[in-house]
C-alpha cells in the first residue's frame, strides 16, 4: 500500500508552482474552440481541507505566503483565483487539487481522464466529480492508463504526471512515460513535475526529461524551477521543484521568466532562493 498522501503536502510552494503552470497549459488550450483532453496520471483527492493536524500545515510556507497578495502577477493571481473559486474571498479552508482545477477549465466539449491508486483519495475524488460531463475517474495506474488515451480524437491534449517519487521506480517510469506520449502523439502539451532533493536521480531527471523532449516535441521544451530552502546535512526535505514541460505555449516562457523572481522573493526561506528558468527546441 502507498503510504503517500498528498493531504500533507497541499497548497505547498510545488504545488503553487504546478498549479500555477496547469492553470497557464490550460487557459492556452481555452483559446481554441475545438475540444482537448486532459489526463492525470495521479490525480490524488481533488480538494483537501486546511487544518487539522500540525503535519496538514506546509500550505502556510505556499499559497498561505501570497494570499491577499495585492501585487501578484498574472499567472500568481490566475492561480490565487482557482483558490479563491472554492473558498471565496475569506480564509483558506479547502485547497484545490490539479483534477478540480483542471475541470474548472474544462468546456462542454472537452474531458478529463483522473487516474488514482489510493482508494481513500479516489473515493474522495469522485465524490468531487463522479457525474459531472466529460469527466472520467480511474482506480488504477497512471502510467499504464495514459498510452491508450493517445492520441486524442481531435489531437488536442494536456498531460500532467505529478508522481510522488515514493517509490524509486518513479524516475524511470516517468521518464519512459515521457518517451512514451511524445513517440504517439509529438503534439502533446505535456508536463511533468519533478522534486528537488538531495538525491541523484532527483537532480539528474530534469535534464533527462529535456534530452527525451529535444528535437521530438514538435514546440519545444521548458524547464522552470523554483528553489525555496538550502540542502540540509542530513539531506531531507523538499527544496523546490521543477516543472517541465514538452511543447509549451510560446507565451509560457516569458510569463514565468516575469512570475519566478516574484514566486522566490515570496516563498523563498534563504537567501540563495531562486527561479530558473531554461528553454529550447
Ligand atoms: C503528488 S500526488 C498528486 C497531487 C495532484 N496531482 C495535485 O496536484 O493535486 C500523487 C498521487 O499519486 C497517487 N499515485 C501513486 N502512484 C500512482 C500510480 N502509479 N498511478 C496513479 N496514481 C498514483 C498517490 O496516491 C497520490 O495521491
Amino acid at each position: 500500500m502507498l503510504a503517500y498522501r498528498h493531504a500533507f503536502h497541499a497548497g505547498n510552494h510545488a504545488d503553487v508552482l504546478k498549479h500555477l503552470v496547469l492553470i497557464q497549459l490550460l487557459q492556452h488550450l481555452n483559446q481554441k474552440e475545438k475540444g482537448y483532453r486532459v489526463i492525470d496520471t495521479h490525480a490524488g483527492a481533488g480538494a483537501y481541507r486546511v487544518g487539522g493536524s500540525a503535519q496538514q500545515q506546509e500550505w502556510a510556507d505556499g499559497v498561505g505566503r501570497i494570499w491577499g497578495a495585492t501585487d501578484a502577477p498574472a499567472g500568481v493571481a490566475a492561480y490565487l483565483e482557482s483558490v479563491k473559486a472554492v473558498n471565496g474571498a475569506g480564509k483558506i479552508k479547502l485547497l484545490p487539487g490539479s483534477p478540480l482545477i483542471a475541470q474548472h477549465h474544462l468546456r462542454a466539449q472537452d474531458e478529463l481522464h483522473a487516474f488514482e491508486l489510493h482508494p481513500t483519495d479516489l473515493r474522495q475524488l469522485e465524490k468531487l466529480l463522479t457525474g459531472l460531463k466529460g469527466i472520467h475517474i480511474h482506480l488504477g495506474d497512471g502510467y499504464q492508463g495514459l498510452l491508450p488515451l493517445l492520441p486524442p480524437p481531435t489531437r488536442r491534449g494536456l498531460i500532467l504526471i505529478d508522481p510522488p517519487y515514493e517509490l524509486k521506480a518513479d524516475y524511470a517510469r516517468v521518464l519512459a512515460a515521457v518517451r512514451g506520449v511524445l513517440q504517439k502523439f509529438p503534439d502533446a502539451v505535456l508536463a511533468v513535475w519533478v522534486p528537488q532533493l538531495q538525491r541523484l536521480e532527483a537532480q539528474q531527471l530534469p535534464q533527462r526529461l529535456v534530452n527525451a523532449m529535444k528535437g521530438v516535441a514538435k514546440k519545444g521544451w521548458l524547464d522552470a524551477s523554483l528553489t525555496v530552502l538550502p540542502g540540509q546535512d542530513r539531506g531531507f526535505g523538499l527544496l523546490g521543484s521543477h516543472m517541465v514541460v514538452a511543447n509549451p505555449p510560446h507565451t509560457l516562457g516569458p510569463m514565468l521568466a516575469a512570475e519566478l523572481p516574484w514566486l522566490a522573493e515570496r516563498l523563498g526561506q534563504f537567501p540563495g532562493a531562486k527561479g530558473v528558468l531554461r528553454a529550447g527546441a
